[in-house]
């Protein structure tokens, strides 16, 4: 049996998990700084630095308490070392060596998209590569080809904004407040997307683009100008939510009808969207077998970050790496 010790604070989430043998989660303690964050209508890297740093302390206690655990018994530390944003990787992965080196243990530097695709491994146990990846996040759009533990080649991607950022953006526009993403999930759910139709950006092959389609919704919001009704705008997020969804889930089957793949992982923030997770177990159907985590391992959290530390091979140097891609 393999104790890993997870430690995420790439973004605005500080979170600290025990996770068994990579598949199994013993705890998983998670703070968001939404509240922080809020007035300012998005993350202020300065600020989220300093609350990772001041909340670690604490969530590491609990973490530890709820999976009685103690630090002699831990055999991996793992943490995030990108990609993120550069003073809040460098408090996780500061911290996460002070701890290694205080209770002798290895230390392992994990990255966050990988983590995104080992939740999957969390909520399914048996899960094995080879698969294929979506992974749908506030800055990447990414369809991968995972062939084995720890290697991934990057078949898809977006040429400007991720999915999450045109969540995030579009929910601005429509007047939601920050976070964007679950706010303009919530609102669509009352939207009739036939109402307002938005174009569904198509280009070829295996390639996204979403600043087309923000730009169309910024004109007919224009357009409508001060007459503009709380259904209109419920109608819009609807039409918003489902030209990014079928977007994504496009390419999500040209990849599907190109590979042959027996598993299929749809992963990251964007994945707790309710229309994505109904539309996504539609198009995948009865080709592969389709995995998305719950939603508490949709968006960030240090679970994932222990599966991948100790699945995903190394131990790897903790090196921060703020524009890190699929590399390891
Ligand atoms: O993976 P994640 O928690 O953080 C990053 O690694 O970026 O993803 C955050 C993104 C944000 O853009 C957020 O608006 C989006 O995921 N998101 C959603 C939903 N929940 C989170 N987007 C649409 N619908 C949701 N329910
Ligand atoms: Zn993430």
């Amino acid at each position: 049996m393999a104790l890993t010790l997870g430690i995420e604070t790439s973004c605005d989430e500080t979170s600290v998990a025990v996770v068994e043998d990579g598949r199994r989660i013993l705890a998983n303690v998670i703070h968001s700084q939404v509240d922080l964050h809020r007035e300012f209508g998005g993350v202020v890297p300065e600020l989220a630095a300093r609350d990772h740093l001041e909340r670690l302390p604490h969530l590491l206690d609990q973490a530890l308490e709820k999976a009685a655990v103690q630090p002699a018994d831990l055999d991996l530390v793992a943490v995030t070392r990108g990609p993120g944003l550069v003073g809040c990787l460098l408090v996780g992965v500061g911290v996460a060596e002070g701890l290694a080196t205080a209770w002798s243990k290895p230390v392992t530097g994990v990255n966050h998209l990988w983590g995104h695709i080992y939740a999957a491994m969390l909520a399914r146990p048996d899960l094995e590569p080879p698969l294929l990846g979506l992974v749908v996040s506030g800055a990447h759009s990414d369809l991968v080809r995972m062939a084995e533990h720890g290697r991934f080649e990057v078949i898809g991607r977006t040429r400007d904004d991720a999915a999450g950022e045109a969540f995030d953006k579009a929910a601005r526009m429509l007047g939601l407040g920050f976070p964007g993403g679950p706010a303009l999930d919530r609102l669509a759910r009352s939207g009739n997307p036939k109402r307002q139709r938005l174009p569904q950006p198509s280009l070829a092959g295996l390639e996204y683009s979403f600043s087309g389609l923000k730009t169309a919704l910024l004109y007919r919001l224009r357009d409508l100008g001060e007459s503009v009704t709380d259904q209109d705008r419920a109608d819009l997020a609807a039409a918003f939510e489902q030209s990014v969804v079928e977007s994504l889930l496009e390419k999500l089957d040209l990849a599907l009808d190109e590979r042959r793949v027996a598993e299929v992982v749809v992963a990251g923030g964007v994945a707790a969207n309710t229309l994505l997770r109904k539309r996504a177990a539609e198009v995948v159907g009865d080709r592969a077998r389709l995995t998305m985590p719950p939603l508490d391992l949709c968006t960030d959290n240090a679970a994932m970050i222990a599966a991948a530390g100790l699945l995903g091979g190394g131990p790897r140097p903790a090196d921060v790496d703020p524009s890190l891609g699929w590399e390891p």
